[in-house]
């Protein structure tokens, strides 16, 4: 059954508009005049024409944010008003919220709970957060020993930022991007995922409606190696904000080469989740569970490798067990979904290869491992039980509710295991022991780890990754690192 009816009707009034390119401020068509089916994963039906940018309309919306970057007040703007405009931003996302969390529900599987209470708030608060970074950016003064001198920093905008983003958190990423840049006075050009553009474009509509000058934001949606390349290889673009798969990362560090183009990436993982034998095994368990199967495992930080020790591998394996199987897969826009589908054809295919793949190489699966229904790209929560680090199911990231249990034995052997992996973006550690806590926490190579806990996340916290899961930190201050240049100022002071 088709739950489009139990949409509010500002989304069944955005569906029926057009879709096209936000550049200066106005709605246009793309110059080829060609569109892209957008598609719906709990129905595997089309539900929108997305305008596709060729190179020319990517170069036309750079050229917009640049003379926005120069010509309009944005970066002359007094820091204050800058954030007043952001401020009114998020006020209009809370207004509509409901409809933002339904946007990306439909477009791309997430269960409507999770958008509405989990992510969409998550991302009006991101845009308060920076909202208020924009009037404390600040240089320093520093005691040079050279001579009589002055010697300051100041902090500048980089330019125009070019954001390109993935479907697993439309809205969520886009405001990740964009809120820093903006506070830090850099003009923008988002370009969406071609699997989850709804919400970026609503995003656009309000951005126009809190009266942001023409340019300083611009939103091309297209295909990732058309606009999303043009992007990345623009003359006009200072700095590329990239979230997404690590070919494609390394793809784009390749382009921004030729311009220097700064590069911030933020890559896949295979985080690891370990559960010592003192845990609160009630916690560990439904942290694991929650860890791998949020966002059906579409989740750069899955918890998607759970190491458990010896002692307790049994006891906790039956009751991952018989709570997964209880987790509800059903149409994303139906609230009592705890597992939407997955986002696509190209995805559903790539995570049941990873399935067969892992038992012919001798995994057991435990449970799932299955399609819940035909009617859309849905995938049941899946283990896989005695799991060993060189099986393919342990290494790549799967992108999906896959999730690998393994057994250890001590600290120090689940350490290096856990570190024995080319991604470092995040861990967690259970366990009640003040000591094993810190001393694993210090020595995971990863950006975030979480103690007794999983997938939380706030606007203030810094978020990124080591080794081939990236660098740079976005979210905190340190996200206003990605969007700054420093300038050093010297003053003779001799008469
Ligand atoms: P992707 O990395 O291809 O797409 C992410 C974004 O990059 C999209 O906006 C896309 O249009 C754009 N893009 C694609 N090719 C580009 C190019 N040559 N130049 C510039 N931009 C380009 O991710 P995809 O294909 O959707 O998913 C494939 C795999 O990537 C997943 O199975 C998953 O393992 C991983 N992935 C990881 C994410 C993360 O947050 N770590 C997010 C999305 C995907
Ligand atoms: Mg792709």
């Amino acid at each position: 059954m088709s739950r489009l009816d139990t949409l509010s009707p500002g989304t069944r009034e955005f569906l029926e508009r057009p879709k096209g390119l936000l550049i200066d401020n106005e709605w246009l068509n793309p110059l080829s005049g060609k569109y892209f089916d957008d598609v719906n994963p709990s129905t595997k039906s089309v539900h929108a024409q997305i305008a596709r940018a060729s190179d020319a309309d990517v170069e036309r919306a750079a050229k917009a944010a640049k003379d926005a970057f120069y010509n309009s007040r944005w970066h002359n703007m007094a820091p204050n008003e800058r954030g007043t405009y952001l401020w009114k931003l998020a006020d209009l996302m809370e207004i509509h919220q409901q409809e933002l969390a339904e946007l990306d529900s439909l477009d791309m599987g997430m269960p409507i709970r999770a958008a509405r209470y989990g992510t969409v708030p998550l991302a009006i608060d991101h845009v308060r957060y920076m909202a208020g970074w924009a009037t404390k950016i600040t240089g320093e003064s520093i005691g040079v020993s050279v001579g009589n001198y002055l010697n300051y920093t100041l902090k500048e905008p980089v330019g125009v930022v070019g954001a390109i983003i993935p479907w697993n958190f439309p809205l969520l990423m886009a405001v990740w991007k964009l809120s820093a840049a903006l506070a830090a006075g850099c003009t923008v050009v988002l370009k969406p995922a071609e699997q989850s553009p709804l919400s970026a474009i609503r995003l656009g509509e309000l951005i126009i409606d809190a009266g942001f000058p023409a340019g300083v934001v611009n939103i091309v949606t297209g295909l990732g190696d058309e606009a999303g390349a043009a992007l990345s290889r623009s003359p006009l673009v200072n700095k590329i904000a990239f979230t997404g798969s690590t070919a494609v990362g390394q793809t784009i560090m390749r382009e921004a080469a030729r311009n220097m183009t700064r590069v911030s990436l933020e890559l896949g993982g295979k985080s690891p989740n370990i559960i010592f034998e003192d845990a609160n095994l009630r916690q560990a368990v439904s942290g694991a569970l929650m860890g791998i199967f949020m966002n059906q495992g579409e989740v750069c930080a899955a918890g998607s490798r759970i190491f458990v020790q010896r002692g307790i591998y049994e006891q906790v394996l039956e009751a991952l067990i018989e709570q997964s199987s209880k987790l509800k897969v059903g149409d994303a826009l139906d609230p009592s979904t705890r597992m939407g589908p997955v986002v696509s054809e190209e995805q559903f295919v790539k995570i049941q290869g990873y399935i067969e793949g892992a038992k012919s190489q001798g995994g057991k699966i435990v449970v799932g491992g299955s399609t819940a229904n035909q009617q859309g790209f849905f995938i049941n929560p899946t283990i896989i039980r005695d799991v060993t680090d060189d099986m393919t199911v342990a290494q790549e990231e799967i992108f999906g509710p896959v999730a690998a249990v393994m057994v250890f034995d001590t600290i120090d052997e689940v350490i290096e295991r856990a570190n024995r992996s080319w991604y470092g973006l995040a861990a967690g550690v259970w366990t009640e022991n003040i000591r094993t806590a810190h001393y694993v926490a210090h020595a995971l190579e990863v950006g975030t780890v979480w103690v007794n806990s999983y997938h939380v996340y706030d606007a203030a916290a810094p978020w990124g990754g080591r080794k081939m899961s990236g660098f740079g930190r976005e979210m905190g201050k340190e996200a206003l690192d990605l969007y700054t240049e420093t300038k050093d100022v010297w003053i003779n002071l001799d008469r």
